[in-house]
């Protein structure tokens, strides 16, 4: 038996960050949007665990037992008192270590796969759990929407969302490690005292009225310096993105992928070819927002 799983890419239209905690881990207002990219996670029955991958990008991506669809798959047959005997393939189209969190989009499609494959019968509390267990951004991309994260970004609020909102994501050549984008915000706020991260009321309302042009205006990333520190040359891409008439652009998540958000989905075909045009940038892809959260196929 095989059953595939259709996991969407999140941008954060708001991400505050606060100060680094005792555990290193910084508490998080996260304001999470699932994006129309998506990887497939299709998981069959087999002799042990193994990991494929395909897509563009595929030779970036572990296929030992740090790829969080293999963790995935190992927590929840922990539980179950059974054994990960499968082949997780997954078809990889959100960009590697771009900030969209394409590695947590397959831990929580092969959390939903071999759940569905197994006939675990876990509830959505458990799923949740073990999503948070894998990563900050685990059980976002198992829910999808649209969700306020607070703690780590693993605890989810889900929001609503009035409209359809057009968005142009522009790739990097590499990936910016998580980790490393966290450092670098450290070392630029030493000494600073940073506030604690709340959500914009202006921003929630914007999403849920779907307005565009109050979203555009909302949009922030406590990352974004970070990330432009450690890649100076986003700024350009930032600057093509605007010139060609996005409302608004910015790092998305830990980077390096940049986000702009369009009027329509005219205009942000505009903005892409332009992108594409500009050579400040690998790729210009468009995607429209929100998407379902992981999904069997
Ligand atoms: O939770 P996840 O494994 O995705 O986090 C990756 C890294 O990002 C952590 O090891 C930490 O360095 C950083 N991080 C953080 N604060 C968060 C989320 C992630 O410092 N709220």
């Amino acid at each position: 038996m095989t059953v595939t799983v259709r996991v969407p890419a999140k941008v954060n239209v708001q991400l505050a960050v606060g100060a680094a905690r005792p555990d290193g881990f910084h508490d998080l207002a996260n304001v999470f949007l699932a994006v129309g990219l998506y990887d497939e996670v299709t998981v069959t029955e087999a002799d042990e665990l193994r990991v494929t991958c395909a897509g563009p990008d595929a030779a970036q991506v572990p296929l030992d037992r740090t790829n969080l669809a293999a963790r995935a798959a190992l927590a929840l047959a922990e539980r179950h008192g059974r054994e990960a005997r499968v082949h997780i393939h997954i078809d990889k189209d959100i960009p590697v270590a771009g900030g969209m969190a394409g590695g947590s989009a397959d831990g929580a499609g092969a959390l939903a796969a071999c759940d569905a494959l197994w006939g675990t019968g876990a509830c959505r509390e458990e799923l949740l759990d073990i999503c948070a267990e894998l990563g900050s951004d685990v059980p976002f991309s198992l829910v999808g929407g649209a969700a306020l994260g607070t703690g780590r970004g693993e605890r989810l609020r889900e929001l609503e969302v009035g409209g359809t909102f057009h968005w142009v994501f522009a790739a990097a050549d590499g990936g910016l490690s998580t980790p490393a984008v966290y450092r670098e915000f450290d070392r630029l706020n030493e000494g600073v005292r940073v506030p604690e991260p709340a959500a914009s009321r202006d921003l929630l309302d914007a999403l849920a009225k779907g307005d565009v042009h109050a979203l555009a205006a909302t949009l922030s990333n406590d990352l974004q310096p970070a990330a432009l520190s450690l890649r100076p040359s986003l700024a350009e891409t930032l600057t093509a993105g605007r010139e060609a008439g996005a409302l608004a652009g910015l790092v998305s998540g830990s980077g390096p992928t940049t986000a702009f958000l369009a009027a329509d989905a005219g205009a942000a075909a505009e903005v892409a070819r332009a992108l594409r045009a500009s050579g400040t940038c690998r790729t210009a892809r468009v995607a429209q927002a929100p998407a379902a959260g992981a999904t069997v196929v």
